[in-house]
Parts: C-alpha cells; sequence; structure tokens
C-alpha cells in the first residue's frame, strides 16, 4: 500500500511568483478572461470584453468558427511544420498580427509596450492604435519585430498627417486605415456605468477599486493614462475624463471616403491595409483601388449588431478577389484551430484583440505570452492533428462542411 501511495504522491514545487501561479491554472482563452474578470474592476473589464448593442456580433464572430469542422488526413509524416508565412512582403513565423486595441494601458501599467514586447519576442506584427496609450516613440522603442500603425483619420488633417509621418519615421512598415468607425457604436455596458477614460472616480468604481487592490495601486502609481499620440494637447489628448463615444464621434472625420487612400498612401509612403471591410462589393473596390491588404472585421462586434461574422464571409471574398489582394480576418479568434481554419479558407493571416487584452489584465506581460504560447502552439498542434505540414499550401479541402 506504501509503495502504492509513494507512487502517486509527488509535492509539487510551490511556485512564489503569483502571477505564474495562477496562469499554471489556466487551459483556454475562456479561462484567461475569467481570470482578468477577478483580477480588473468591473468597468475596465466591461470596457474590454464588452461590445455593441446586444453583443449579438460578438458571439456570432466565435460561433462562426465553431461551424466549421476540419477534415483530418492520418498516416502523414508531420514530424515537420512550417507554419510561417508573409504578410504584406514580412516574413512571420505564423499566418497572425495583433490587432490595435486603445486604452491598453487601463488593463495593466505597461499597456502597449507589454504586447509589443511579446509580439516581437515571436517576430509577429503589433499594431499600434490611434487611440494608444504609450506614444509611436515608446513603442518603437521597445519592439523587436514588425509594428504596423493603425489609423483613425482625425477631423484636423494636420494631425492625421503628422501621426502617420511620426509612424513611418520611426520604422513602422505599414499603415492600418480603420474604415468601420464613421460613427461610433453603442457599447451598452460602458453606457450603463456611464464608464469614461480615464476612468472618473464615484462612489461605484471607489468600491471596485478597493475590491481590487492590486490594480488601484498599480493604476494610481503610474502615470496619468492619457491618448498617447496627442499628449499635451489638452483639448484631445483625454486628460480629462470623456466617453469614448464622444471622443470619437466629436474628433474623427466622418466625411472619410474612398478618395482619401491615395492621401494617405502618399503620405505614409507604406503599404496599406483597410481594417473593418464587411462585404465582397467593398473587398472588390479596395482591391481595384490597389490597397495592399484587408482585414475583415467588424471591430470584435463593438460597432452593430447584425454585422456579417468574418470567417463566415470569407469565402465569398476570396472568391470575389483571388490572390490579387491579402485577406485577413479578425474577430472571434481564440485557438491556433480557428487560424487554420482560416487559412484554409484563403485567408492570408488572422488577427486578434481580446485574447491579448485578457492576457495583460490577467497577468501583465506573462499572460499577454501566455495568450500568444497557447494560440500560436495551437496552430502547429492542429496541423499535426489533421495531418497537414504547410500553412501556406492549406486548401479548402481542409475544411469538410460548415455546420449550421
Ligand atoms: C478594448 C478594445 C479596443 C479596441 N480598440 C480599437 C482601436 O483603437 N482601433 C481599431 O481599429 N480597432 C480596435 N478594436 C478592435 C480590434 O482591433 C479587433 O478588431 C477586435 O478586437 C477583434 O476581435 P476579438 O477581440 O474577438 O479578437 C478594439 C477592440 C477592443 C476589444
Amino acid at each position: 500500500m506504501f509503495k502504492t501511495i509513494r507512487s502517486v504522491v509527488r509535492l509539487r514545487r510551490f511556485e512564489f511568483n503569483g502571477t505564474k501561479r495562477r496562469l499554471a491554472k489556466v487551459g483556454s482563452v475562456d479561462d484567461l478572461r475569467l481570470l482578468a474578470k477577478r483580477r480588473l474592476p468591473g468597468g475596465v473589464f466591461d470596457y474590454f470584453d464588452g461590445a455593441a448593442e446586444d453583443e449579438l456580433t460578438k458571439a456570432e464572430n466565435s460561433n462562426a468558427f465553431s461551424k466549421i469542422e476540419l477534415r483530418p488526413r492520418v498516416l502523414v509524416d508531420v514530424s515537420k511544420i512550417d507554419t510561417s508565412t508573409t504578410i504584406m512582403g514580412q516574413e512571420v513565423p505564423f499566418p497572425i498580427a495583433l490587432s490595435p486595441t486603445g486604452f491598453t494601458r487601463i488593463a495593466h501599467p505597461q499597456g502597449e509596450l507589454a504586447v509589443a514586447r511579446v509580439a516581437g519576442a515571436v517576430n509577429l506584427p503589433y499594431t499600434l492604435s490611434t487611440l494608444g496609450t504609450r506614444s509611436i516613440e515608446e513603442v518603437a522603442r521597445v519592439a523587436t519585430g514588425p509594428l504596423w500603425y493603425q489609423l483613425y483619420v482625425w477631423k484636423d488633417r494636420g494631425l492625421s498627417r503628422e501621426l502617420v509621418e511620426r509612424a513611418r519615421d520611426n520604422g513602422y512598415k505599414a499603415i492600418m486605415l480603420t474604415v468601420d468607425t464613421p460613427v461610433f457604436g453603442r457599447r451598452e455596458r460602458d453606457v450603463r456605468r456611464g464608464f469614461t477614460l480615464p476612468p472618473k472616480i464615484g462612489l461605484e468604481t471607489f468600491v471596485d477599486g478597493v475590491l481590487h487592490p492590486k490594480w488601484t495601486w498599480d493604476f494610481v502609481r503610474s502615470e496619468p493614462i492619457t491618448f498617447s499620440a496627442v499628449a499635451g494637447q489638452k483639448s484631445v489628448d483625454g486628460s480629462t475624463a470623456v466617453t469614448l463615444s464622444d471622443y470619437v464621434n466629436s474628433q474623427f472625420d466622418p466625411t472619410l471616403s474612398w478618395t482619401d487612400l491615395e492621401w494617405i498612401r502618399e503620405v505614409s509612403g507604406l503599404p496599406l491595409m483597410l481594417k473593418g471591410i464587411q462585404s465582397v462589393e467593398d473587398a472588390k473596390r479596395a482591391t481595384e483601388l490597389g490597397v495592399d491588404a484587408i482585414a475583415l472585421s467588424n471591430h470584435g462586434g463593438r460597432q452593430y449588431d447584425g454585422a456579417p461574422a468574418p470567417i463566415a464571409l470569407l469565402p465569398r471574398v476570396v472568391d470575389a478577389v483571388g490572390n490579387s489582394i491579402e485577406v485577413l480576418v479578425d474577430g472571434g479568434v481564440r485557438r491556433g484551430s480557428d487560424v487554420v481554419k482560416a487559412c484554409a479558407l484563403g485567408a492570408r493571416a488572422v488577427m486578434f484583440g481580446r485574447p491579448y487584452l485578457y492576457g495583460l489584465g490577467a497577468g501583465g506581460e506573462m499572460g499577454v505570452r501566455w495568450a500568444l504560447d497557447h494560440i500560436t502552439s495551437g496552430v502547429t498542434r492542429t496541423m499535426g492533428l489533421i495531418g497537414e505540414t504547410s500553412i501556406r499550401n492549406l486548401s479548402t479541402g481542409v475544411v469538410t462542411r460548415v455546420r449550421d
């Protein structure tokens, strides 16, 4: 009996690092989300996690992946699997880039720096948002991988020009113009909470802060959070609390149209990606205009309900545009198998936002690394399990059927 007990009792070494200890119990992005939920004040978590209206688009982004079935082949030598590809001319080890997310520092003081560092360590492109809380220059200093700059066009075109030029001069490799935000979506979790950026301290937020002492301590010790791209320009830098909706609707240019693309290309001289394409017609138009890449995206469901799920739209877009433009997909990617499904359906690469934000909220830079490791290792594992050895050569034959 003692022999049997001794054979199963192995005392695990106690992990003194609390973040490592917590992350060791995380198995999926859903678990990471729950850990972030526990560690962040409710308003902050809801800002990241929430979406527009009844959040149906957000839910469908993920559901649409679960309806796709893979068609595995067995007895294939999968000892060598090549997951590398190119995106807009850049060699990357996985068909993955990190979506831009604004106001990242409210999850963790390191914010965009932590995410850019982790992305750089695996040489995946990181996109800094116009609404970033670390400046173009700060992010460029820490990044070791490719950087892209996400542009919202301001009513003040001079400001837009200046941002694009700063990105170019600091070595950013592409401009990602977000085209799904002519007006701001109604994010009802934020509406209910009266959420502002930076958060205003009322009774409710005070209690929330007390219940999340680690976050609160980090928040009060770090320098004030502002929109770094326009730091110091008092009226627009976010140093006074604003709702994001008021901010976007008052500052960003709702007249932006196809004719502006040439101007952006001229100013930057960099490859251009349009993020937020949601129809075959617009995908074709972007192709005709010689745009380098498009990202099928509904902003993670944060703009309106009833938007097409990007992965469901992908086959029709690829049918229409073929190889004449690179097509990326973003929204609802939570596993490596989602990446494989998208590539099989013709995507050049995928992007994601919330998985790394959950990581940041759950465990700072280590949490971001967890999210990236989880998804990248899932790509290689899935390829092995379905008997495929090259991500570039995946074909639609790998996807059997789309369940209703
Ligand atoms: C908190 C948050 C902030 C975001 N901020 C921006 C932004 O500033 N610019 C932008 O183009 N997209 C922004 N997005 C959308 C993401 O780039 C991306 O499209 C979306 O997160 C993809 O869906 P996923 O979160 O399911 O991966 C944001 C998304 C979230 C969750």
